[in-house]
């Protein structure tokens, strides 16, 4: 085994739960910061052999990885592996010039910044401490310490959101001229505080999400943008040898990479099995202050599994699915019939098998043509 070259980490800690956040998160606890990195300096150190020798990214994700207490957070990323790319989640409220140098005197190369949008009624909506200002200030903050790949987070469909709410949301992201853009339908689990609040205009919002995909895409790549996985968009390198500014970490993810995850909640994918540890902190912290591993659920991933995974992952993207090892996955008759209607296209080649990929059209549609593209 050669060993996992993605790894990700959990900081969980943020100033206030958002109502329609469902990651695994903790509201405050200051004092338990410093002794959740332990935990999972801990944890990385006894998996550390599952990690290949030269790692290719990291992603410290959150929660809101800059709420952690500074000290703790500089103690954790001088502690992690080196890599090409090393991004972590930021909230706008806590990106100051501080922060700012601090992730950059750490080694962090690329910032992905949680905006979700610049409207002031969507922002109150969606429980967030930023105004649009604030956002723009982090921005221009991580600009100045040097920062030349940062990544806003927008999210669509927000209740109370209109076609030309979204308009400027678009307008004020792009004004700021970001490396890289994440746009995300609003999702809302039944049965929360969130859903239960806003349940008829989630309803009306649910109605005009196509509508909305298709302008996210349209106006991104009309801005010159490369759309190049489902929900995200990254500037083309001005340059033919420019450096290429899509996320490599989460690229690896929708190539059926193997990654080491740690920290509460956090999943990890090697050698076909999956597991995923505790969302819980306390026996997190005993477990691995008493130099054991975590409780953890472990799922194994058969063949099957895998290459289902990987050909409804791998269809996110605009590069060719190679189909070696998926073709059992794929239902020929309807790859065919897909093919006819332009949503796919294949290309077939006796030395390397066939590649298909979604066309424009089918990217649109997504979910609908993978699905029923499996067998
Ligand atoms: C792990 S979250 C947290 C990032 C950061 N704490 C923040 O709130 O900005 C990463 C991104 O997922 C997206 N997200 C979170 N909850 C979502 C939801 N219910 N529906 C759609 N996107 C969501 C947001 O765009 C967010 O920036
Ligand atoms: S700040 Fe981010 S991670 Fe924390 S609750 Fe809000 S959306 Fe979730």
């Amino acid at each position: 085994m050669s060993g996992a070259r993605h790894l990700y980490v959990h900081l969980p800690f943020c100033a206030h739960r958002c109502g329609y956040c469902d990651f695994v998160t903790l509201v405050g606890r200051s004092e338990q910061h410093g002794g959740y990195v332990d935990a999972l300096l801990a944890e990385l150190r006894l998996e550390r052999e599952l990690l290949a020798t030269e790692v290719e990214t990291v992603f410290v994700g959150g929660g809101t990885p800059t709420f952690t207490e500074p000290h703790a957070l500089a103690r954790l990323l001088s502690s992690l592996p080196d890599a090409e790319e090393k991004t972590v989640e930021a909230n706008p409220e806590t990106v100051t010039p501080g922060l700012a140098a601090l992730l950059q005197e750490q080694g962090v190369n690329r910032v992905s910044l949680g905006a979700q949008s610049f409207r002031p009624h969507l922002l109150a909506t969606l429980e967030r401490v930023a105004q649009p200002d604030t956002v723009r200030r982090a921005f221009y903050h991580l600009r100045d310490a040097g920062f030349d790949n940062i990544s806003l987070d927008l999210i669509y469909g927000i209740p109370g959101q209109t076609a030309s709410d979204l308009d400027a949301d678009l307008d004020a992201a792009l004004a700021l001229g970001p490396e890289h853009l994440s746009c995300y339908e609003l999702e809302a689990k039944p049965g929360t505080r969130f859903t239960h609040a806003h349940g008829a205009e989630l309803a009306l919002q649910a109605d005009a999400m196509e509508m909305y995909f298709e302008v996210v895409v349209e106006r991104l790549t009309g801005a010159g943008y490369r759309w190049y996985e489902t929900a995200n968009f990254c500037r083309a390198p001005s340059l033919p040898h420019g450096p290429d500014l899509r996320s490599q970490h989460n690229l690896a993810y929708w190539r059926g990479r193997d990654y080491l995850g740690v920290g509460i909640g956090a999943v990890s994918t090697i050698d076909g099995t999956r597991w995923t540890n505790t969302p819980r902190l306390a026996p997190y912290i005993a477990a691995l202050g008493s130099g054991e591993r975590p409780p953890r659920e472990h799922e194994p991933l058969p063949d099957a599994t895998r290459a289902r995974e990987r050909l409804m992952l791998g269809l996110r993207l605009d590069e060719p699915l190679e189909l070696v090892g998926s073709s059992d996955a794929v239902d020929a008759d309807a790859l065919a019939r897909m093919e006819r209607l332009g949503l796919v296209r294949v290309r077939r080649s006796s030395s390397v098998g066939a590649h298909i990929a979604l066309t424009p059209r089918g990217r649109l549609l997504g979910g609908g043509v993978t699905a029923e593209l499996l067998a």
